[in-house]
C-alpha cells in the first residue's frame, strides 16, 4: 500500500478510519513506537476475574508470544487487543489498552473497524463454507476495498504461503483442503483485508509438525510486515518463532476457589528462555510446572 507513514502518528479517534495511519513503511527504522501500551488491563467474565493488571507493550513488527499453563488467560488477554470479548455479554474490561495511543475502550472507537486493522487467527483453521477465492475475497468484498479482487486474493494467498498449491483450484471449496492449508488459508483471509497486526491464538495446535513448521516460516517471512501476537502452550514454538515473550500464571483466590491470571514476567524471549527472573518463569520454561 502506498502512502503509509509513521505508526506514530496518532490516529482518529472517532472512526478509527484513516488508512494512512496503519502501518509503518517497511525500513523505517525509527518507527518503534509500541503498537499497543497496555495498562492494569483486568477482565471479568461476569464477577470473576480472568485476569488482573496486566502490563506489557507491543512492539512494531516483532513476535510477541504469550505463554502459561491452560486458565492463565492467554485467550482472554488476545481477544481484548480487537474487542473480541465485545462478543462474550459476559466480558467486562478494566484499563486500558492503547492502539497507536488510541484506547480500544474509549467510547467512539469502532469495532469492526478496530477487527480490519487488528486481525485473528484462531486454534482450529475456521475456513467458510465457500471457495477458496470467496474466502479470501470475502473480508475485502464486506470492507468494499478498491483493487482488482483477482490481484487482492493472489497477493494474499502468497503472503499465506498457499498460492502455488492452489492456484489452479481457486473455485474448489476450502473445506477440500488439509488442515494446514486450511490454517494458512485463514491467514489469508486475515492479511486480505490489509491490517496491521495478526492474533493468532493457538494456530498449531490442530496441526501436525511439518504443517505447524511451515505456519512458523510464514510468520518469520511476513514479520517485516506485521505485528505478530501469537498464543502458544508449546514452549519450543515461542523460543523458535517470538522475539517478545510474556509468561502468564494463574494464583488461587482462596475465599472464591477461583484463579486469576496474571503476568510474571515479560521480556526479550532469548533472555526468558536463557535466565528468567522469576523463578516460576524459570520452572515452567524448563518443564517442571504446567
Ligand atoms: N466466555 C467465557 N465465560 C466465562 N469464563 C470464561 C470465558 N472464557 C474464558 N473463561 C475463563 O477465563 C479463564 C481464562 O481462560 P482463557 O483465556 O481461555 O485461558 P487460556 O487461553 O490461557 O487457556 C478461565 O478460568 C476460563 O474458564
Ligand atoms: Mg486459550
Amino acid at each position: 500500500m502506498a502512502n503509509r507513514t509513521g505508526a506514530t502518528v496518532s490516529m482518529d479517534v472517532g472512526d478509527l478510519r484513516d488508512d494512512s495511519t496503519t502501518r509503518s513503511d517497511a525500513g523505517n527504522e525509527d518507527a518503534r513506537a509500541p503498537v499497543f501500551q497496555v495498562d492494569d488491563l483486568s477482565v471479568y467474565y461476569g464477577s470473576f476475574r480472568a485476569i488482573r493488571n496486566v502490563t506489557l507493550q507491543v512492539e512494531q513488527q516483532q513476535i510477541t508470544a504469550f505463554i502459561g499453563p491452560s486458565g492463565c488467560g492467554k485467550t482472554t488477554m488476545l481477544r481484548c487487543f480487537n474487542r473480541m470479548n465485545d462478543l462474550i455479554e459476559t466480558a467486562r474490561v478494566e484499563g486500558c489498552v492503547a492502539y497507536h495511543g488510541v484506547n480500544l475502550y474509549e467510547p467512539g472507537v469502532n469495532p469492526v473497524e478496530v477487527r480490519r486493522r487488528i486481525g485473528m487467527v484462531f486454534q482450529k483453521p475456521n475456513p467458510f463454507p465457500k471457495s477458496i477465492y470467496d474466502n479470501v475475497a470475502y473480508g475485502p468484498r464486506v470492507a468494499r476495498m478498491k483493487g482488482d479482487m483477482d490481484e487482492i486474493v493472489e497477493r494474499s494467498l502468497r503472503r499465506g504461503a498457499l498460492w502455488d498449491e492452489v492456484k489452479d483450484r481457486l473455485k474448489s471449496s476450502a473445506l477440500g483442503l488439509s488442515g494446514g492449508q486450511q490454517q494458512r488459508l485463514c491467514i489469508a483471509r486475515a492479511l486480505a483485508v490489509d491490517p496491521e497486526v495478526i492474533l493468532m491464538d493457538e494456530p498449531c495446535s490442530a496441526l501436525d509438525p511439518i504443517a505447524t513448521g511451515r505456519i512458523e516460516d510464514l510468520m518469520e517471512e511476513i514479520k517485516t510486515e506485521y505485528t505478530i501476537i501469537i498464543v502458544t502452550h508449546n514452549m519450543q514454538q515461542a523460543a523458535r518463532v517470538s522475539d517478545m515473550c510474556a509468561f502468564f500464571t494463574t494464583e488461587v483466590n482462596e475465599k472464591s476457589d477461583t484463579r486469576t491470571g496474571l503476568l510474571i514476567e515479560f521480556d526479550r524471549t532469548e533472555q526468558m528462555f536463557s535466565n528468567p527472573s522469576d523463578e516460576r518463569t524459570e520452572n515452567y520454561v524448563t518443564g517442571r510446572f504446567g
